[in-house]
């Protein structure tokens, strides 16, 4: 298997890709490190079309996410749905490739949300074949994103974070590690996120979300449409203080804002790098 050689640059936070920025990005260039592509919303109408890629593509480096691989379906692996990442990995060279640990489709249902499974013997060596399957198609490590979610299964014998360390050991995919998820959970089932980041394996870490939830006073959703909490904030900053140097992306995909807002949430969380490492990365704005 392929691992792409180049990488995301260490600790430096990008900006999902979002078109309603798209115009200001190619004409201004904005001082930011890297962008994420959600591939969803470059095949949607209305969507980030090739051309737009190709233009960012130019001037900065790319990953790309994608929310319907469906790794932990029960349905046969959408073949045409990751030919489509294929060609997108063909096209744009994405430094990274990654989806979440959850289903999203059953029989002839498309689903919105990403859907939760239980953390079982038998559903590790399920995803882990899908997971090998889709990493010798795409010729590329994946990375695997901790998923935000609204019920729990009983039938669970290990934890998230177990169950997803042990994905990494038998498929050698990477870890995308979500602390706004992480907090979505600890709110919503009480499991504990620091307990969450403590296990997770930090050096097979590839990227790190942070986004802003909704919050419905006896729940939160996790909706991508507000600024990072400043919990999620202070979990940042206890994973930044033992962290290997994963990338840093901002997620923010509904009630899209002005690109300064997000450019004020990367520096942010470059201020939080800064002042939480030793790292030799600095920056003149913290
Ligand atoms: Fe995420």
């Amino acid at each position: 298997m392929n691992a792409q050689s180049a990488r995301l640059p260490a600790n430096r936070v990008g900006l999902g890709l979002r078109t309603a920025h798209i115009d200001q990005i190619i004409n201004e260039l904005p001082d930011v490190p890297w962008f994420e592509v959600l591939l969803e919303n470059h095949s949607a109408k209305g969507g980030l079309v090739p051309r737009q890629l190709a233009a960012v593509r130019e001037h900065y480096p790319l990953s790309l996410h994608s929310v319907g691989m469906s790794l932990g379906g029960v349905e046969p692996l959408d073949m045409d749905y990751l030919a489509t990442i294929k060609r997108m990995v063909k096209m744009f060279q994405p430094l990274q490739i990654s989806d979440h640990l959850c289903f999203t489709h059953y029989g002839n249902h498309y689903f919105n949300d990403l859907l939760p499974i239980p953390f079982t013997s038998e559903s590790l060596r399920h995803v882990c074949n899908r997971i090998a399957v889709v990493q010798d198609f795409l010729d590329s490590r994946i990375l695997v994103e901790n998923l935000s979610s609204y019920l729990q299964f009983e039938a669970s014998e290990m934890n998230e974070a177990e169950f997803i360390n042990e994905l990494v050991a038998h498929t050698g995919c990477g870890i995308l590690l979500d602390i706004n998820n992480a907090y979505v959970n600890e709110f919503n089932h009480g499991c504990s996120v620091r307990a969450f980041i403590d296990t997770i394996c930090f050096e097979h870490v590839g990227e790190v979300h942070l986004a802003g939830y909704e919050d419905r006073t006896d729940f939160l959703i996790d909706a991508h449409n507000n600024r990072v909490s400043d919990a999620v904030w202070a979990l940042f900053e206890y994973y930044a203080r033992q962290s290997t140097g994963a990338p840093v992306l901002i997620e923010w995909d509904n009630d899209i804002p002005a690109l300064d807002v997000l450019l004020s949430e990367a520096i942010k969380a470059r201020c939080v790098i800064a002042e939480s490492t030793d790292s030799e990365f600095t920056d003149a704005t913290c």
